[in-house]
């Protein structure tokens, strides 16, 4: 049937040799980019990237149409396995001898571009896998820190250093307008099935979540549970509570999609900015697609000063620890009220500090998590 449309007029058959060509062409950059997007997840360790899983369908496709359109050849070369020597003889049948001899081109054939592809695959490679000239003592910038945040490891710098007067315990955004929260009623269920339960789960049902539901998440992962003394769920050195959370809403009932801020004191959301947030964050999380299919993103900010105005050099280790309980308490709330979770540590921390206003000096995103509804 091909066949026919094809070799029917002489038009057709043009297009027919150009169609194979652009599926050549299309087959390397959607090869491509799945390689380069699947070392890239591999490198920063996630298991989604943007359209890496489209383009891989994409290829697939444009190799069965490559088959299909090259379907005599492919029958030709398998026919010249089976009988070598009635293929090396120049061929009786008229489908055969029909073939037009191939014209050699000049210009960017298959070839150069397969060999070219390769060329940049096996550049990448090497550069991966080759062994590197740092040695093993040397000692990366983290673990300078890890030394220098440990007693005494500081030596005369750290008491010579400006650790800075202590900053308001709590930011607030005075002229946003608020919404209250639910008080939060969160579920009866067992801890040690939650915590077994917990994984972190990246395919999020359409819906909407339930303020309620929002409510608790929050309560989780900051609320105040002993007002008298301002204690908080998830615990902090010194009780100084660096972290801020704000929480990108992209689909919550009663809530506009935007980005909010928690205010921890008033268990109430300050509404920093209206819009669609999905795209940036899905951009600022190097494509991670769960950004923007989740109902809601937390992001965990630090305002460092809180912590090291005290605990001075060792006040960066506190602070990440912090964001970890959060993290942890966020993850298992969610399992907990029958959603799904996920921390999210790779991203360009520039772009989303930007989107939430911070300055990424005295206050800096550290993690992200989405939270959003999962098939049971
Ligand atoms: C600090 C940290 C950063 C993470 N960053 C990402 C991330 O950027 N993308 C992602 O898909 N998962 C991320 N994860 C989730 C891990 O991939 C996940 O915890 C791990 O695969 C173990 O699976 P589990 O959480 O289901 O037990 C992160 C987890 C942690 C603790």
């Amino acid at each position: 049937m091909v066949r026919v449309l094809f070799k029917s007029t002489k038009p057709l058959r043009k297009v027919h040799r150009h169609l194979g060509y652009v599926v050549i062409v299309g087959m390397l950059l959607t090869g491509v980019y799945v390689l380069v997007s699947g070392l890239l997840a591999h490198l920063f360790g996630f298991p989604q990237f943007l359209l890496h899983r489209w383009a891989g369908y994409a290829c697939a496709a444009l190799v069965v149409l490559h088959l299909v359109l090259n379907r005599k050849r492919i029958r030709k070369y398998l026919l010249s396995l089976r009988r070598p020597a009635e293929a090396a003889a120049p061929s009786a049948t008229p489908v055969l001898s029909a073939q037009p001899v191939p014209q050699v081109r000049p210009g960017l054939g298959r070839r150069a571009l397969l060999v070219g592809a390769l060329a940049g695959l096996g550049g990448f490679l090497a550069g991966r896998l080759l062994p590197g000239t740092r040695s093993p003592t040397e000692e990366d910038l983290g673990q300078q820190y890890h030394r220098w945040s440990m007693p005494g490891g500081s030596g005369l710098a750290g008491l010579r250093l400006d650790w800075g007067p202590r900053p308001p315990a709590l930011k607030t955004y005075p002229q946003s307008p608020r919404v209250s929260l639910p008080a939060p009623h969160p579920p009866k269920v067992e801890m040690w099935q939650v915590i077994a339960a917990r994984r972190s789960r990246r395919e999020y049902l359409p819906g909407l979540l339930s303020l309620e539901d929002l409510s608790a998440l929050l309560y989780a992962a900051q609320g105040v549970t002993e007002p008298r003394w301002g204690f908080r769920a998830a615990p902090s050195a010194g009780a100084l509570y660096p972290i801020e959370t704000y929480v990108a809403i992209h689909a919550v009932e009663g809530l506009e999609p935007g980005l909010y801020h928690y205010a921890v004191a008033d268990h109430a959301l300050e509404q920093i900015r209206l819009g669609d947030l999905r795209a940036p964050l899905v951009a600022a999380g190097i494509g991670q697609e769960m950004l923007g299919t989740a109902q809601v993103c937390f992001i965990l900010t630090a305002v460092f000063q809180r912590t090291r105005w005290r605990y001075r050099e060792r006040a960066y280790r506190y602070i990440l620890l912090e964001a970890g309980h959060i993290g942890q308490n966020i993850y298992l709330a969610a399992t907990g009220l029958g959603l799904g979770a996920c921390a999210v540590g790779a991203f360009l921390d520039a772009q989303v500090n930007d989107l939430i206003g911070v300055d990424g000096s005295e206050e800096a995103v550290l993690y992200l998590l989405t939270v959003g509804k999962v098939a049971a």
